[in-house]
């Protein structure tokens, strides 16, 4: 199949911006009246109730509108025609944790992916009303103006976002020797708690760059085109391409991103160093 053109991928947006939207409003609705929070297995993993019915209506929204495509969906899993070149990557709720304690830092985030490479996303923030969109060709917008990445170009005057991995208690690759080396480099770095909230933070200049690991397709896949379109570059660790299904990604405005790279390969001898 073509690559879709640009009446097509906006026909998509408007097909994310409306599932973003209606569960959004589904996550204000239920914020103050949690019942049920349930862990899905490691320590700190939430699910609530709110992951659930926001996920079941993007569900019903994409099964309508683009009933030919694929879904991968966080808490449902695979979904739909899997010979399809389009694969939509959804992430009801990303950011459960603020959300399940009241700190208002958590969006609906849903990208598409054609042929396995991010070509639309929306991510709306429901607590500050904020709908970052962007597609392949189309720009990248908060609540529909043009938005940019910042102009920072030493990580001494940057400031950063990174978030650590559900399997932090089970791997020695838990991030903590990057984000304290980081920290003591840059002018500061934050830990968001939804990463998809962490990118398009990068998008529209307020940060200046992100790395994580242990990601999922659902986290990053809206995040990464609306930093591309904004004019952000988004790698992996070492600058080479991104593979999506390794979870781990370097997404910076472009101008730190050799020294954040680099700096990320010195995180841990620079620990040990400290330390002796
Ligand atoms: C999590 C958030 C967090 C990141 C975790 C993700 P969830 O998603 O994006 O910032 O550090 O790795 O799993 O569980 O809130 O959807
Ligand atoms: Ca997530
Ligand atoms: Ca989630």
């Amino acid at each position: 199949m073509e690559f879709p053109d640009k009446k097509e991928l906006q026909i998509f947006l408007d097909v994310a911006t409306e599932a973003v939207m209606t569960a959004g409003t589904i996550l204000e609705d239920l914020v103050d009246q949690l019942e049920k929070i349930e862990e899905k297995g490691r320590p700190g993993d939430l699910v609530t109730e709110a992951d659930k019915k926001a996920e079941e209506t993007v569900l019903n929204i994409l099964k309508c509108r683009v009933p030919t495509h694929q879904i991968l969906a966080e808490e449902s899993g695979t979904i739909g025609n899997n010979e399809s070149d389009y694969l939509w990557a959804i992430d009801p709720l990303d950011g459960t944790t603020n959300y399940a304690h009241g700190y208002p830092a958590s969006a609906v985030s849903i990208g598409l992916l054609w042929q396995g490479k991010p070509v639309v996303g929306a991510v709306y923030n429901p607590f500050s009303r904020e709908l970052f969109r962007g597609a392949k060709g189309l720009g990248a917008t908060l609540n529909y103006r043009p938005i940019k990445v910042s102009q920072t170009n030493e990580l001494s005057n940057s400031l950063l976002v990174t978030g650590f991995a559900y399997d932090r208690r089970e791997t020695k690759d838990t991030n903590y020797p990057e984000f304290c080396y980081l920290t003591h480099l840059t002018q500061g770095v934050r830990r968001g708690g939804s990463a998809s909230l962490d990118m398009v933070s990068v998008a529209c200049g307020r940060l200046d760059g992100y790395w994580e690991r242990g990601l999922s397709p659902w986290d990053i896949a809206a995040g990464i085109i609306i930093l591309e379109e904004a004019g952000g570059k988004v790698t992996a660790y070492d600058e080479s391409p991104l593979k999506l299904e390794s979870g781990r990604l370097l997404a910076t405005n472009g101008l730190i991103h050799h020294s954040l790279s680099q700096a990320l390969t010195e995180a841990l001898p620079w620990l040990k160093a400290f330390y002796t």
